[in-house]
């Protein structure tokens, strides 16, 4: 795993370096893996024929799993070629190197459902009320958009500039609920918890690889000092949280 200087590294650059291992960062456990997908089917209400579109997919780590929930094919947007490149050969993922940006402002294409799993906070905050109404305007009658978000505050370990970063953003799931509000559709929010138990090392090599952007500015020193206070037991525990907003036409 490299450990380059990428403090400050551009959003696309992030997600190209990270896209080899990112599927290893982020998927904590299968178990882990198979609750998230069982939460995602429920919020956007899958059922064969409804047409989804993943945007931010990834390496399509959800996609790949949700397919088994409709009969229709999933498109899987993203702006990162090498995310794209992770994902699994299965004729059901249509792949589409895409930003959010542009898939608001194009013409082509009506979903049921629109995911954004934690892509929305890449769309620049004078932008987003835009996306979120263009990508109102491509849902189907009685389709649905689900963000899903961090919360403000966060269990797991990290160093504390972040989480003090984390706490004072200005996106939030309230501001992106009265967003979707605003474009016109109804609005429900709940928060959904997993104990995460991982070994301790694996934890520290995500920390020191900055997985999430939120660790992007964070000192050198501090990430070091954050690694060595997560101590020497095997494993870590934490609950691991999420937002999910979805919003009806
Ligand atoms: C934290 S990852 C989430 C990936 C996937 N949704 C998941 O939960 O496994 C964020 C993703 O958003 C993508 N992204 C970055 N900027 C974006 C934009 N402007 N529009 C859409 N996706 C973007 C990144 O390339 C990356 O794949």
């Amino acid at each position: 795993m490299s450990s380059d200087s990428k403090r400050g590294e551009p959003v696309t650059e992030h997600y190209d370096r990270l896209a080899p291992h990112f599927v290893q960062h982020w998927a904590y456990s299968p178990e882990f893996v198979q609750w998230m997908t069982s939460r995602l089917a429920h919020w956007l209400d899958l059922a064969p024929a409804r047409r989804l579109l993943d945007v931010g997919c990834g390496p399509g780590l959800y996609a790949q799993r949700l397919a088994a929930h409709t009969s229709e094919p999933i498109t899987c947007a993203d702006p990162s070629p090498e995310m794209l490149a992770q994902l699994a050969a299965d004729p059901r993922l249509h792949p589409l190197r895409a930003s959010a940006e542009e898939l608001a402002a194009g013409e082509v294409g009506v979903w049921d459902a629109i995911l954004l799993k934690e892509s929305l906070h890449h769309v620049a905050g004078s932008k987003r009320r835009a996306v979120l109404h263009g990508l109102a305007c491509r849902l189907a009658p009685g389709g649905r958009i689900v963000l899903v978000m961090m919360p403000t505050e966060l269990d797991r370990p990290m160093p504390t500039s972040a989480r003090q970063r984390l706490r004072q953003a200005k996106f939030t799931p309230d501001s992106a609920a009265k967003l979707l509000a605003e474009a016109g559709l109804t609005v429900t929010t709940g928060e959904e918890n997993f104990e995460v138990t991982m070994p301790t090392t694996r934890y520290a090599a995500m920390i020191q690889d900055r997985y999430m952007t939120l660790l992007h500015q964070v000192e050198e020193a501090e990430l070091e000092r954050a690694i060595a206070e997560l101590g020497q037991q095997e494993q870590l525990s934490f609950q691991d949280r999420y937002a999910f907003i979805t919003a009806s036409n």
